[in-house]
């Protein structure tokens, strides 16, 4: 069963000054809507709010991840998956209910069960199938933590919603998040199996386009996704990468005999 959160965590997770916290983008700011109001009565009228609801996610973001997957059908049953900001755990329920087999404590948790390790900032209530860490994703020792976790074994999937605290500038906001998607893909090379997939979210602002051209070197093939869950009036977009081609060795240097290194 899929933890019931009240219907007030998944429309407005709180406020400050001057932005409005919404369940699938950190902030906005509220220069997007006129008054908070108008964002709360937004959310009532939102179709996938109130999917959201019924189904019991935390968030409408999770129908974003839905989407994606039953159009690449990158999740499946015993597969690892790496969420990578995770919060309030909309993306990590909908992994958990396609890759785990059996829904053991995490102490009795094996990997081989289909297993997920879910990466925020911020807490995450606890979610059947899904190891939780509140943790800084671009750190080396958030990263090695996860290494630990995966003991040796290569993961299937890693998955990336990680959004910065949007400052409405668009350019910034832009740089931001693509550094996160930079960060979620260097990691990605070191930890995902060949063949396997990488899901991120952007804003689009103009380096998308390299970015692109930085996964199609390293993936087999790279998709330009807009869900219908995702809002028509934002610049997000999601990458779908999948079929990894896995790590390029480093070109091991050779001595040469014949030559006086000295
Ligand atoms: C759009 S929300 C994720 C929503 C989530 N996928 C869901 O369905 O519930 C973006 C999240 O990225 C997280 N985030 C941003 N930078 C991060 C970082 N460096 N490490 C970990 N999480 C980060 C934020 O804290 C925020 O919760």
């Amino acid at each position: 069963m899929l933890t019931s959160l009240p219907f007030r965590s998944l429309c407005i997770r709180g406020t400050r000054a001057g932005k409005i916290l919404t369940p699938n983008s950190s902030i906005v700011p509220t220069c997007f809507y006129s008054s908070a109001k108008q964002w709360s009565q937004r959310q009532k009228n939102d179709y996938f709010v109130k999917q959201a609801m019924t189904n019991n996610y935390r968030a409408r973001s999770a129908f974003k991840l839905i989407e994606l997957n039953d159009k690449h059908r990158f999740l499946r049953k015993g597969h690892i998956c790496v969420d990578c900001g995770a919060s309030p755990g909309g993306w990590s329920q909908v992994a958990s209910e396609k890759v785990c087999r059996k829904l053991r404590p995490l102490e009795k948790r094996e990997l081989s069960d289909g297993y997920v390790i879910a990466i925020d900032l911020l807490p995450i209530n606890p979610i059947p199938g899904v190891h939780i860490l509140q943790k800084d994703f671009t750190e080396l020792s958030t990263q090695n933590t996860i290494k630990n976790i995966l003991d040796k074994r290569k993961v299937h999937v890693v998955i990336s919603d990680m959004a910065p605290s949007f400052t409405g500038n668009h350019a910034v906001d832009h740089v931001r998040i693509m550094n996160l998607c930079e960060s979620a893909l260097g990691f990605a090379e070191i930890i995902l199996r060949k063949g396997g997939t990488f899901v991120c979210k952007f804003i689009m602002g103009g380096t998308e386009r390299d970015f692109k051209l930085l996964l199609q070197s390293k993936f087999s093939k790279v998709y330009h996704e807009k869900p219908a869950s995702s809002r028509k009036e934002s610049t997000e977009g999601f990458f779908v990468c999948t079929g990894y081609l896995g790590q390029k060795k480093e070109p091991v240097e050779e001595y040469d005999d014949d030559i006086d290194y000295n």
